[in-house]
């Protein structure tokens, strides 16, 4: 039995909203449920990323922060636990994973230049574009197919990288891989798959980087599934997935088991210099990186906590209770289910709903009427305007339950169960939307929609 490694000590109410408080709140809020007060929301399965609950001994660790401005002594901390796991010679704190980002593409990309990743998560790609240069997604055919079975459907596709390398490798600044791939269902990356990236940029002479969010239940993929590693700790394969990139960005919202932080780390003097460079134009000085001291204790912890094995076997089971209950319902997922959320497949669900009517918002949205849940549209709204402005579908049209870690228990699940059923039992009278306003990069987060019928009260 999944039973929750922890017992809880404090609590925060959730308050109960009526379905016409939601039909008032999401019109109010331009159908988009980004614009929703938390408040109006009952189960929130928004974002994985800085929802989770901290341990008793990360709360403890705050009061450990030293807040001195240059190298403080949480600063130390957070760096030889960063250093023990990923043995990255400079590590850079920065305020949250894309600060990350947008601190080492601005150091390293020209217009022009070619990034290469299984698949971009939606900041990953902005930042890249906003340097002018293009993100190309490379991820094995088998990881956009949301019903095929896969043990790592997060792999990167190996002889696609080669023949870019190969065709376009003067374009190539870097090549990138995401654990566990997000925008493709959570989705693990394999030992194996990582090894052979490795080898093949090192005969390329290209930089290897992990965009490693997410890289313990990575590593727990690799500890069930992948044959010879299932007597090492997850540490141990997390220390093995560091070492064979040559360094990473992290958002430390996801498994670094806090509210708010990230880090870059890497082995290049060079770059690392360029890249502190820019940090204390825009974030603060290196050793504190535009967070608390407290914020660095908070995650040195959390990055213990997180690969300790009774956590990791309690966190995937919760995601796979979830879509064990769904797929009992009959709902269609992203098969098999990822590690930090359960992807519903809208474009199958709703397939009256054509792509750019955008069936995940019609699905998202009938899921918080119905029971004030709160999901996120992976497809043609996150994911459907190309850099030259044309929009076109995504590739897949997901709606994501992403599922907060130590935050539910298993009865929330079970209630998020009971209303996706429920939607799914109503779905024929659902219609679709469009857009009424948008700003021109990462959509998602503030556009407005208009109903195309009346939204049905049920
Ligand atoms: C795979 C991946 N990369 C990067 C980011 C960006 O991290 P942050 O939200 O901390 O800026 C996220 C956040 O969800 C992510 O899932």
């Amino acid at each position: 039995m999944n039973i929750e490694p922890f017992r809880i000590k404090a609590v925060e109410p959730i308050r109960f909203t009526t379905r016409a408080e939601r039909e008032r709140a999401l019109e109010a809020a331009g159908y988009n449920v980004f614009g929703l007060r938390a408040e109006d929301v009952i189960i929130d399965l928004l974002t994985d990323s800085g929802t989770g609950a901290m341990s008793a001994a990360q709360w403890g660790a705050l009061m450990q922060g030293d807040e001195s401005y240059a190298g403080s002594r949480s600063f130390e901390r957070f760096r030889e636990v960063v250093h023990d796991l990923t043995g990255y010679k400079h590590i850079i704190p920065t305020h949250q994973g894309r600060a990350a980002e947008r601190i080492l593409f601005h150091s390293t990309l020209q217009p022009g230049d070619l990034v290469l990743n299984n698949i971009h998560f939606d900041t990953t790609r902005a930042n890249i574009e906003a340097e002018g240069a293009e993100a190309r997604d490379l991820v094995i055919p088998e990881g956009r197919l949301p019903s095929l079975v896969h043990p790592f459907k997060g792999n990167m596709h190996l002889d696609g990288l080669e023949s870019v390398l190969r065709s376009e490798g003067d374009r190539v600044r870097m090549v990138m891989v995401t654990v566990t791939n997000n925008s493709g269902g959570g989705q693990p990356v394999s030992l194996e798959n990582l090894r052979a990236v490795r080898d093949i940029c090192r005969r390329h002479g290209k930089p290897f980087f992990l965009d490693a969010c997410r890289f313990a239940e990575n590593a727990w993929f690799i500890r069930q599934r992948e044959e010879g590693q299932q007597q090492r700790t997850p540490k141990e394969i997390a220390q093995e997935m560091f070492s064979l990139a040559d360094g990473c960005i992290m958002s430390a919202k996801k498994d670094g088991l806090a509210n708010i932080g990230g880090f870059l780390a890497l082995n290049d003097d060079s770059v690392a210099q360029k890249c502190r460079n820019l940090l204390i134009l825009t974030e603060g000085f290196p050793t504190y990186g535009g967070l608390a001291g407290y914020d660095l204790e908070a995650i040195a912890r959390g990055l213990e906590e997180v690969v300790d094995e009774s956590y990791l076997r309690y966190r995937i089971g919760q995601i796979q209770y979830l879509a064990d209950k769904l797929m009992n319902d009959g709902i269609p997922i992203v098969q098999p289910p990822g590690g930090h959320a359960v992807y519903l497949d809208a474009a199958q669900l709703l397939p009256h709903i054509p792509s750019l009517e955008y069936p995940g918002v019609a699905l998202v949205n009938a899921l918080y009427l119905e029971g004030g849940v709160r999901s996120t549209e992976i497809g043609s709204v996150m994911f459907g305007v190309s850099p030259d402005g044309v929009e076109r579908p995504a590739g897949m049209e997901l709606v994501r339950l992403a599922i907060p870690r130590r935050l539910y228990t298993q009865t929330h699940l079970d209630y998020v169960a009971y209303v996706v059923a429920a939607v799914a039992g109503q779905r024929h009278g659902f219609h679709g939307y469009r857009i009424v306003s948008a700003p021109p990069i990462l959509r998602h987060f503030t556009a407005r929609f208009e109903p195309l019928m009346p939204v049905a009260v049920m």
